[in-house]
């Protein structure tokens, strides 16, 4: 679990960031949110939304579902609130402060969890992971979004030319797709599908289904 201490540096860090991150970061992100919502979607109705943020993906999700968003910083949802007020943003049930790790929600009450650019900032990530897994109903679905390191090639060189935006937003590029993959096979959850988004692939869409049950048939 992380410490008191990471949290409120990531807390202090997105209170600065809330006021401009729309500005710098809504065009860049855009094609991962429109995958991962598109994915989302069609695992169920009741989404949770983890490290929601200012909200810039709450638009993308028809009326005909339910989503939840949550956020460790105020300042962040704030904003996010915002947009739930002067907008139409139908879909929105509920926007809390709340930690990934420790999700204020029942057992199974969500059939996807999506996480936006947000589980590499988590420093225990595969914790986040597992109170997903609580709170994602039966054969429910994760779908995550995030920029994750590269052995070499173009992708590689674009981690250096945009390694100091990224940082600023505490992306790194030592968390790799391996790190999702293992803790995946630890829990009985299948990685469906990963696929390379704009800008120029930079950006993962990760989706992971719930392969439980059927593991435990085969067994
Ligand atoms: C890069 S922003 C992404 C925001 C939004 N998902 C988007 O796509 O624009 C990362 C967000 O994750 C949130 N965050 C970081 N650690 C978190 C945690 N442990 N629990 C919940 N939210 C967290 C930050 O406060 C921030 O709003």
């Amino acid at each position: 679990m992380a410490s008191n201490n990471s949290l409120s540096t990531m807390t202090k860090a997105y209170a600065k960031w809330a006021p401009f991150y729309d500005a710098v970061y809504a065009r860049i992100l855009r094609a991962g949110r429109l995958e991962a919502v598109r994915v989302a979607l069609e695992a169920g109705r009741d989404i949770l939304e983890v490290g929601v943020g200012t909200g810039l993906s709450l638009g993308d999700y028809p009326a005909t579902h339910r989503v939840v968003g949550i956020d460790l910083s105020k300042a962040m949802l704030d904003r996010a609130a915002e947009k739930n007020r002067n907008g139409n943003l139908t879909a929105v049930t509920g926007l809390a402060v709340m930690d990934a790790c420790r999700l204020g929600f029942k057992d199974q009450a969500f059939d996807a969890v999506v996480a936006q650019y947000v589980i590499t900032l988590v420093p225990d990530a595969e914790g986040a992971l597992d109170e997903f897994v609580r709170v994602l109903k039966p054969g429910g679905e994760i779908v995550l979004v995030n920029h994750l390191g590269t052995a070499g090639g173009p992708i590689a060189a674009l981690e250096g030319l945009v390694a100091p935006l990224a940082k600023k937003v505490g992306w790194s590029s030592e968390f790799k797709l391996a790190r999702i993959a293992a803790w995946a096979a630890r829990a009985g959850f299948e990685v469906a599908s990963v696929k390379r988004v704009a800008p120029v692939g930079f950006f993962t869409v990760i989706r992971l289904t719930d392969r439980r049950a059927a593991q435990e048939i085969a067994a």
